[in-house]
């Protein structure tokens, strides 16, 4: 399967009653594996959890830990981009040259690169010294 058609899978089963907005994850890992996450909201809105998040969790969980390629899909006219917050997340697990495939259910599609999505990234080296 695509990444894409992963993605595209688990959105159907966000839980995202709140914002009505479904996202799909989905990553490929080093070992060829695609692991999937979905968006599940709160009523106490900031417990929600984003897709990105969720499909790096069942990727840990399922023994990978190095990110090759991502893709988000989500139901609104512009590809969807990861929040902040999500993008330091995949950055723990992905270099700066892993894409990031950003689509939407209408088939819009846009890819960047992690080194592109979050500039000036903070990252272990500046805990030296
Ligand atoms: N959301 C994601 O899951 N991933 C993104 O990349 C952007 C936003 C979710 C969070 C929330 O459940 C809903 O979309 C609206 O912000």
């Amino acid at each position: 399967m695509s990444l894409i058609g992963a993605a595209t899978d688990v959105r159907e089963k966000a839980h995202a009653p709140y914002s009505g907005f479904k996202v799909g994850a989905a990553i490929r890992a080093a070992s060829g594996r695609i692991y999937q996450g979905c968006n599940v909201e709160n009523v106490s809105y900031p417990e929600g959890t984003c897709a990105e998040a969720g499909a790096i969790s069942a990727m840990v969980a399922g023994g990978d830990t190095v990110i090759h390629e991502v893709a988000v899909i989500a139901g609104g006219a512009e590809p969807v981009a990861p929040c902040g917050g999500c993008r330091q997340r995949l950055l723990e697990f992905a270099g700066p040259d892993v894409t990031v495939t950003m689509a939407t259910t209408g088939g819009a599609t846009r890819v960047m690169r992690m080194a592109d999505l979050l500039p000036g990234a903070f990252d272990a080296t500046q805990m030296g010294g």
